[in-house]
């Protein structure tokens, strides 16, 4: 399995135990190296590199899982990324591709879902004080300056099927926000 723009992939334990190897990437190379540090002692994950990604062999990851990244993914880039997950996806695999946010999601929506979910599950002080975090942080000045890449049910199929792949939009989202969207996609 190979989890895409991972994060700190707080749960990848949890998920390793039940993989034969999950292969962590992060465009972000101080997120690696933090991955790293963290799962060095779990044999099951491996954290890759643009070269590591490159390396693995066609037909060689049963699941891709890709979740709330393709916003941050210049819009040309996005057909090139499908075809490398269309690469080294078996011919029975599964990309997820979740979090895609739909031309008409307000920013107010997500931070709504978020405080509503964090109220739910007893986090809720934890994730007012990382909202304002982020608020005042380089990242929100980088949002507001390039936007994210929305897509609307129509967009997502072409680009997916550009790259080779059917896909489905799953009931529900991956995610906080119901009104942000998940895609099932698997080679044609
Ligand atoms: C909102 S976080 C999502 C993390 C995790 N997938 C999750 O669902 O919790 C977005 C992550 O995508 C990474 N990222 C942004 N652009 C990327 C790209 N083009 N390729 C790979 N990772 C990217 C960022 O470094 C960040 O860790």
């Amino acid at each position: 399995m190979l989890d895409y723009g991972c994060g700190d992939a707080l749960d990848a334990a949890r998920v390793a135990a039940r993989t034969e190897r999950l292969y962590l990437y992060d465009a972000a190379p101080s997120v690696r190296a933090r991955l790293e540090a963290a799962f060095a002692g779990v044999a099951a994950i491996t954290v890759i590199d643009d070269a590591g990604r490159a390396a693995l062999p066609d037909g060689s990851i049963d699941v891709i899982t890709v979740s709330s990244v393709i916003q941050y993914v210049e819009r040309d880039d996005l057909p090139g990324l499908l075809a490398s997950f269309r690469r080294l996806l078996a011919s029975d695999g599964l990309l997820v591709i979740a979090d895609v946010i739909p031309p008409d999601c307000r920013v107010v929506d997500d931070v709504r879902s978020l405080l509503a979910t964090a109220a739910r599950n007893g986090f809720l002080m934890a994730a007012v004080v990382s909202l304002g975090a982020t608020l005042l942080s380089d990242y929100s000045r980088f949002r507001r300056r390039l936007g994210l890449a929305t897509y609307d049910d129509a967009q997502m199929h072409a680009v997916l099927a550009g790259a080779g792949l059917s896909a489905e939009r799953r009931e529900r989202n991956f995610g906080f926000n119901p009104a942000r969207r998940t895609y099932l996609a698997r080679p044609r």
